[in-house]
């Protein structure tokens, strides 16, 4: 038997057998290819997870975890975190990565994320230019160019890299720029069965952002930061339009408290609010999910009236160059989620979704955090540091990163001054 009808065989996948029937010579050869280098040993102890409930594991203990707020430190330790911070940015000991991997689904947007265009004044802005401001301002302040290293998917790279080039990398020195691409896993039938995509492929999809940290060892980012002489990377996320990935204060704050990672925070808007919040997890840093969070954790406060699960992981993380290799060198968890996945028939037809059909499987970048005893955190403000794009409508959409986009920007004249 050839190779491929064994592993179709074994792996319970044997109706690809009528699509490597239906196609053309080439897209057959291409398809069984794709079938071989398929690792199924991991896809079906994926597959087990798919559907597990979204709860807390049993015995797990979780617990409040503690931050500074940026604007209750004193006036002396303020200047003193900054200039420890600003001191490590000056001499070039600093980068950014900007994860753009992410298929934005929610959004709907046809093309990379980062090249939505939000109706912003003076005049739109891509998504992406807001983040080459945010650095060019840096620059400029500091007299520096700063390292930025871009995740994006196979799905998306030669989209981004053509947008960078088409729009002239928004004013940043190309040299500075690196790409690089995230790997991808299969997804999956809620039976299990593989989905075949147009064009006869196995539909895949991007690993989810916690695969920068092996991303980034496998493409050699790592490496070229050594040799760049970098000690200190912030990763963020591609949807903020007021992300500041530049912030002297965090980098001064994880330094003095001997920590190797870090990360910004802002309140959680209300207890019922659906973002994922800091806590520990059996005494070490993590985030914990709203979906898992259980309402009265939820809704529990200290004696200031504040929430104890109250601070948002906003994708703003600091780590230091040895944190990035402790966790390239680990095999962060996988997350399955429910998703609406189009797909071709045995007829060749392709048939659009309205409901979910289908899991997927990521890794999330704080489970990373989990490797280390503690996390420096440092809440900003919502309304300085988080106007998340991720609907096409309603909460966390265009409408309301515009809004705060605008009036930030109308009272401000950077991210970095307490106010
Ligand atoms: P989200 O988790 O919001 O996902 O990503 P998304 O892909 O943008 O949107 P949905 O869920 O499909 O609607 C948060 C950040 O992580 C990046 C995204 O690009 C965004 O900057 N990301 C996400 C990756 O880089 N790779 C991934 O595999 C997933």
């Amino acid at each position: 038997m050839e190779k491929y009808k064994q592993i179709l065989k074994d792996n319970n996948q044997t109706h690809l057998q009528k699509y490597i029937d239906m196609c053309n010579e080439e897209e057959r050869k291409n398809l069984i290819k794709e079938i071989e280098s398929i690792d199924f040993d991991k896809l079906n102890k994926l597959y087990k997870i798919s559907k597990r409930p979204i709860k807390i594991e049993k015995g797990l203990i979780i617990e409040h975890i503690s931050f500074k707020d940026k604007y209750k430190l004193s006036e002396d330790k303020y200047n003193e975190l900054k200039d420890l911070g600003e001191d490590i940015i000056k001499n070039n000991h600093y980068a950014v990565v900007t994860m753009a991997g992410g298929q934005g689904t929610r959004l709907g947007h046809d093309g990379p994320k980062g090249s939505f265009l939000l109706d912003v004044k003076p005049e739109p802005k891509y998504l992406f230019q807001i983040l080459a401001e945010n650095l060019i301002r840096h620059n400029q302040n500091y007299g520096i160019t700063l390292n930025w290293y871009i995740m994006t998917s196979t799905e998306n790279n030669d989209q981004t890299i053509e947008f960078f080039k088409k729009h002239d990398y928004f004013g940043y020195d190309p040299s500075y720029i690196k790409f690089f691409v995230q790997g991808n896993l299969p997804l999956l039938f809620e039976d299990g069965r593989l989905i075949v995509d147009k064009g006869y492929h196995i539909k895949l999809a991007a690993d989810g952002n916690g695969c920068i940290y092996k991303a980034m060892k496998e493409a050699g980012i790592l490496d070229d930061m050594e040799s760049k002489g970098i000690k200190w990377i912030f990763i963020g996320s591609v949807d903020n339009a007021l992300l500041n990935m530049v912030d002297p204060l965090l980098v001064g704050l994880t330094i003095k408290e001997g920590n190797e990672i870090g990360s910004k925070s802002v309140a959680k808007a209300n207890p019922k609010e659906k973002v994922g919040v800091f806590c520990k997890k059996d005494g070490r840093p993590g985030v914990i999910e709203y979906s898992e969070l259980p309402e009265a954790m939820a809704e529990e406060v200290d004696e200031d009236g504040e929430l104890l699960y109250g601070e948002s992981h906003i994708m703003c993380n600091l780590y230091s160059l040895s944190a990035l290799k402790t966790i390239a060198s680990k095999n962060l968890p996988y997350h399955s989620a429910n998703k609406k996945a189009p797909y071709m028939d045995e007829n060749g037809e392709i048939v659009k979704v309205t409901e979910p059909n289908g899991y997927k499987y990521e890794a999330f970048i704080f489970d990373g955090f989990n490797y280390f005893k503690e996390i420096s955190i440092l809440r900003g403000k919502r309304e300085d540091d988080f106007a998340p794009v991720k609907n096409a409508e309603g909460v966390d959409s265009p409408e309301t990163a515009t809004k705060l986009y605008n009036d930030f920007w109308a009272t401000h004249k950077s991210q970095n001054e307490r106010q």
